[in-house]
């Protein structure tokens, strides 16, 4: 579609799609108001998560963490709690790093120019544009993938979406149709549209949406062919042996090093690569321990975004405790240490 025609269609969007929105939106504990503090930690959590994994961790945040100020004062033991099994760390820190600047240089009020939000440790473009939108009333776009999906089916954009700059393009197009007194909305209603109609694959639910009539991806059958992305690079593999280290009644951790994956997270101590029991043996005398049953337990596989662990597991009933790990009761493991859901699979195995 040429560019001017893009324009003509995409305008005709906010009227109907803030109809259907009004009547369809789903009760969302982040909808119940457009406090800019749960609008952020919504949205931060929303990436990479689904609704519907999101929502206890949102309102247990909440309950804790309640504001900015809370926020910035929580311990990282009790901050890394509330975000085990979320995955993507780093976007916790990131939460509270920001709720720190809010607190000193905004006077623990969230700032509402666009560029200040966007300047904000762990916020980008997209995330800027949500509350500047839906908590400030402006008209800033939140393009994600959701978004790129809806409106590249309407207008047939056949680029690919995935890079920075064509996502920009999406949002400038966005920005001169967005409706005056109706911003927050209107970017609520293009990712609910991609949620729960516009939905991935060859399916979508074109007989249900408002935006049909005007629908070039609809009109022609290719749906499934939008949004274009290039092809990613395949995840890399590596292998490991865990060990699931009991020694009375506690159980062995190791805490990650800072930097790289999960960093500074806690873990339940591991070697690289498949270690058969002669091998795994051989570790655990290296680390000083003396063991009296070593047995083998189901290996499990956790897929990152660019790798993949294949995780043999070993379980071993140890004589003695050594330093190098942190050896802790069972139910502390459960109330006090973060344990990423990479090695929480394995417990059930101890
Ligand atoms: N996905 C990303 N942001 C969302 C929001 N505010 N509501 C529902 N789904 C979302
Ligand atoms: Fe998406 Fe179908 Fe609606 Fe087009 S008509 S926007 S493809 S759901």
């Amino acid at each position: 579609m040429e560019k001017s025609n893009r324009f003509l269609t995409v305008s005709q969007v906010p009227q109907p799609l803030l109809d259907w929105y009004h009547k369809n939106a789903r009760a969302l504990p982040w909808r119940e108001n457009t406090d800019p503090y749960r609008v952020w930690v919504s949205e931060i959590m929303l990436q990479q998560t689904r609704v519907a994994a999101v929502i206890p961790y949102f309102l247990r945040f909440m309950e804790q963490l309640p504001t900015v100020e809370a926020l910035a004062a929580a311990s990282e033991k009790q901050l890394l709690k509330l975000w085990e099994g979320l995955g993507y760390y780093s976007r916790a820190r990131n939460l509270q790093k920001t709720a720190k600047i809010i607190c000193s240089e905004y006077g623990g009020i969230f700032p509402e120019r666009y560029e200040n939000i966007l300047s904000l440790p762990g916020i980008g473009p997209y995330t800027a544009g949500a509350i500047a939108s839906i908590s400030f009333g402006q008209p800033t776009p939140a393009v994600d993938g959701n978004v790129l999906r809806v409106i590249s089916r309407l207008v047939d954009w056949d680029a690919d979406l995935s890079g920075t700059t064509e996502k920009k393009q999406v949002a400038e197009l966005l920005a001169a149709i967005y409706p005056e007194g109706q911003c927050g909305a209107f970017t609520q209603a293009l990712m609910e549209l991609g949620a729960i109609i516009c939905i991935p694959g060859a399916n979508p639910k074109c007989m249900e949406c408002p935006l049909q009539y005007i629908c070039s991806a609809c009109e022609s059958g290719t749906q499934s062919a939008f949004p274009v992305t290039a092809q990613k690079k395949p995840r890399k593999k590596e292998e490991k042996t865990v060990f699931l280290l009991r020694c009375k009644d506690k159980i062995a951790l190791h805490r990650r090093l800072p930097g790289g994956l999960l960093s500074g997270l806690w873990e339940f101590p591991n070697t690289e690569g498949h270690l058969d029991s002669i091998a795994a043996k051989a570790w655990l005398t290296e680390q000083g321990l003396s063991v009296h049953t070593l047995a083998k337990r189901t290996p499990k596989k956790h897929i990152f975004t660019h790798i993949e662990w294949h995780m043999r597991c070993y379980y071993a009933e140890c004589e003695n405790e050594n330093s190098d790990f942190v050896w802790v009761t069972e139910q502390a493991l459960l109330e006090e240490f973060s344990l990423p859901t990479a090695f929480r699979k394995f417990m059930p195995a101890l």
